[in-house]
């Protein structure tokens, strides 16, 4: 086993499948592996100072709204197999939440988040680098079911924020980061050829 923690980063579009692709990873490596999901999502900057009604104004497709510098900092933690105490954070409320996670050392950490590939620093410390394309159209029908159901939105809200920031963001920040990629995986978690390969790459990488 390597003295090191192996840490494959996954980026894409909002509800592009990164999440489900980071699942389909941790269950077959759980089983012979210590592994963790860790998602970038967590690392959004705390907003408690501010009211629900400023929170709701600011821009969560742009780098500024991430305290990437904690992330990095965790990432190199892990990297070097120490534990971490990690934020975690709420939708609903547009901030951190009170619970902070222990996660002790680890073999394999999956990180996934939008700016994964878009941010040197993050990028510079993942073994693999995995991007998640999928159609803007498809992602949208994903994130506006998703939001309303779990995130606590309405209708109108989705729209105006994809039209506002998502999309806008995605172009000038998320898709032009796909070229950082080592594998671009077309339609997320549905593509079991993918994950195969990817799986059979991460466990020569763990095992070597
Ligand atoms: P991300 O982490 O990139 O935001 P998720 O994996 O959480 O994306 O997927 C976003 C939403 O789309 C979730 O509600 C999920 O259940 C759904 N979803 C993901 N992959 C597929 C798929 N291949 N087919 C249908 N729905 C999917
Ligand atoms: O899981 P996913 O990759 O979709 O998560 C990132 C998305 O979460 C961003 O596109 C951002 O717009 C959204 N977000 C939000 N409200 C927050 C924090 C993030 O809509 N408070």
């Amino acid at each position: 086993m390597k003295d090191q923690a192996v840490i494959i980063g996954i980026a894409g579009g909002s509800a592009s499948g990164k999440t489900s692709i980071a699942k389909q990873l941790y269950d077959y490596f759980k089983g012979h592996h210590k592994v963790k999901i860790l998602k970038q999502d967590d690392y959004y900057k705390d907003q408690g100072h501010l009211t629900f009604e400023e929170r709701v104004k600011t821009n969560y497709d742009h780098p500024f709204a991430f305290d990437t510098d904690l992330l990095v900092a965790h990432l190199k933690k892990l990297k070097n197999k120490e534990r971490i105490e990690k934020p975690t954070y709420d939708y609903t409320l547009h901030t951190r939440s009170d619970i902070t996670e222990v996660i002790e050392k680890r073999d394999v950490i999956i990180l996934e988040g939008i700016f994964v590939l878009a941010e040197a620093t993050i990028r510079e410390l993942c073994d693999i680098l995995v991007y998640i394309d999928t159609d803007s159209d498809i992602r949208f029908i994903r994130r506006l079911k998703r939001d309303i159901e779990e995130r606590g939105r309405s209708l109108d809200s989705v729209c105006q924020q994809y039209l506002k920031t998502v999309r806008p963001m995605h172009e000038q920040f998320i898709e032009p980061s796909k070229k950082y990629a080592h594998i671009i995986i077309p339609e997320g978690g549905s593509n079991h050829v993918a994950v195969d390969l990817l799986i059979t790459k991460i466990k020569s990488i763990v095992d070597e």
